[in-house]
């Protein structure tokens, strides 16, 4: 059993996640944290809110609460999300936490005892009516490029131009609407990166086998330009006060503790429990740990540069990550997701209107993994009626339903295998193995229509059988035939429970089963399992697995959510 610690990406505590957020990182963290747990592998699934930095302190303000209370609220809401959606953290805990507060201050004190911490005076936009520092992004002004009225201090959205905050024309603060702004000088601490580059080349030249294409490039790139120093501290009020004299009314940068959240998340999981566990098994020289890290593609250069930088800076043997997962976006219906706009799916809606597992297994055989994907309800329709209810939903009524009237409510007994099932486990055999490859492998989309394709096989196996006609003149054939759709229930039950945990202990149940009877994924033996459930065992029926979405509740669903077309 190896140990196999899988992060995700810590969503930001301002505002609620929607379906991009979700299939960004959250998602296909949970179904490869599920699925290395039933390979056997001790598994540690951690992920929480990120609270710090301006987002927070200016989404408290317009929410008018206090920022504790507001990160408070969000951090539940959350919460409660993930948990609708089923996600199996063992800790979904948070930054701002004191056990992330004591982790950051002994990775900044080590990094600034090994000389990577510069001090430096910068000039930087101070709005005086609202008492405070502007990040680039929350001032606001005419774009001297393109003569957009509402172009940000770091970009222009009309003609994407990078701007310094000091070239808008008539700038003045998005918080407040005030234009009493001045430049004021400012000092602040700065990770200096050139400093660890040749060693961060270094470490980034052994994991090359190990990281996928896109997250490697990436690193490579900024390596290639050459790293620049890093400001790490901000003049903010919310965040960990700088703990180094002279910048006590400071706080460190949300990017610099955020990273590190992952630790301190850890901590805080093993504080719940300190007899039994310990934080720095997975992280501080720790042994065999493999640490897996999903995100979307605009986190990579954190992960792969500034984060494993910050680490090695200390000089101490810390976990570094071994395989980074870097999703790209998705649209909805053709456009961008909007909160402001009332445009998209959020994770909060999604699961009142169906199932999460509907979701998930949209989302995840969707995945924009090389480029990007497009949800629409259309598809997402699509995807319900044609997979999950015309395929699995319907063999397994099918297959009960008929057992049910034509024998009887048990699995039924006698008869003979023949050529036709040597034939159908030989295939299955094939098809499980990839599917578990692609699983090993993160490649979702590639996955989840694998996993289709053994649903399906299913479905050719009865139709080749034809048990209805066979019982006509052969029981005990009939009885062999339904016997094996019987275990393939349990078996597609078994390789669906990573993407539709609810889906497949329904499935189970009727078959008087349960999640923990599902037996190790390893080598997964479609010979022997198809023979797992014994003769006589009785089963219930049960309700239809799945709802068809029809074309009206389609309609309905746009004018809902708001789509462009
Ligand atoms: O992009 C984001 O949503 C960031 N909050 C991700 C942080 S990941 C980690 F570093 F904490
Ligand atoms: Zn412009």
């Amino acid at each position: 059993m190896s140990k196999v610690l899988i992060t995700s990406a810590l969503p930001y505590i301002n505002g609620v996640p929607h379906l991009g957020h979700m299939v960004g990182c959250l998602l296909p963290s949970d179904i490869y944290a599920r699925y290395m747990r039933m390979m056997g592998n001790e598994v540690l699934y951690i992920a929480g809110t990120d609270e710090h930095g301006t987002t927070s302190e200016v989404g408290a303000l317009k929410e008018g609460m206090g920022v504790q209370e507001y990160c408070d609220m969000y951090h539940q809401r959350h919460v409660q999300t993930y948990k609708d959606f089923n996600l199996s953290f063992d800790c979904f805990g948070r930054t701002s936490s004191e056990q992330n507060k004591e982790i950051t201050y002994h990775i900044f004190e080590q990094l600034d005892k090994n000389g990577f911490i510069e001090e430096r005076t910068i000039k930087q936009v101070y709005s005086i009516d609202d008492a405070m520092f502007l990040a680039d992004r929350y001032i606001i002004g005419t774009c001297p490029h393109c003569g957009y009225d509402k172009a940000r201090g770091d970009q222009c959205e009309n003609c994407t131009k990078v701007l310094e905050p000091t070239e808008l024309i008539n700038p003045k603060s998005s918080v407040s609407g005030s234009t009493n702004l001045e430049v004021r000088e400012t000092k602040h601490l700065f990770l200096n990166l050139p400093k660890l580059e040749a060693k961060l080349g270094e470490w980034i030249k052994t994991k090359e086998p190990f990281w996928p294409d896109v997250a490697y490039t990436i690193a490579q790139k900024w390596l290639k330009e050459g790293l620049q120093s890093r400001c790490i501290t901000r003049d903010l009020k919310w965040g960990f006060p700088v703990n180094k004299p002279g910048y006590e009314d400071k706080v460190f940068y949300v990017w610099f503790d955020a990273p590190i959240g992952y630790i301190g998340i850890t901590k805080q999981w093993a504080d719940e429990k300190p007899t039994e566990r310990n934080w720095k098994d997975w992280w501080l020289n720790a042994q065999n740990v493999r640490h897996v890290e999903f995100m979307g593609k605009d986190n990579v250069p954190y992960h792969s540069i500034t984060f494993p930088a910050t680490l090695l800076g200390t000089g101490e043997n810390w976990t570094q990550v071994d395989y980074l997962k870097g999703m790209s976006y998705l649209t909805y219906e053709g456009g961008k997701f909007s909160k402001s706009e009332k445009r998209g799916v959020f994770a909060e809606d999604a699961v009142k209107e169906f199932p999460a597992d509907y979701w998930r297994y949209w989302l995840m055989s969707n995945a924009p993994e090389g480029s990007d994907s497009s949800f629409s309800f259309d598809l997402f329709a699509g995807v319900v009626n044609k997979d999950l209810n015309g395929v699995l939903g319907n063999f397994v009524s099918r297959v009960l339903k008929m057992t049910s009237s034509k024998i009887g409510n048990f699995v039924p007994e006698g008869g003979e295998d023949t050529q036709v099932e040597k034939e159908l486990i030989a295939t299955l055999q094939t098809r499980v193995n990839d599917y578990l490859k692609y699983m090993n492998e993160m490649e979702f989309r590639k996955a989840m229509n694998e996993l289709r394709a053994i649903w399906v096989e299913g479905n050719n196996y009865i139709s080749v059988t034809e048990p209805w006609t066979v019982i006509k003149t052969d029981e005990a054939r009939a009885a062999a035939i339904l016997r094996n759709c019987i275990n393939l229930i349990r078996i597609f039950a078994i390789l669906s429970a990573p993407v539709m945990p609810t889906v497949s202990a329904s499935m189970l149940e009727r078959l008087g089963l349960k999640a923990a009877d599902m037996p190790c994924l390893q080598d997964f033996d479609v010979n022997k399992e198809i023979k797992a459930i014994k003769e006589g065992t009785p089963f219930e029926v049960g309700e239809m697995l799945f709802e068809r979405i029809s074309p009206e509740r389609v309609e309905e669903l746009k004018q809902k959510f708001g789509s462009n077309k």
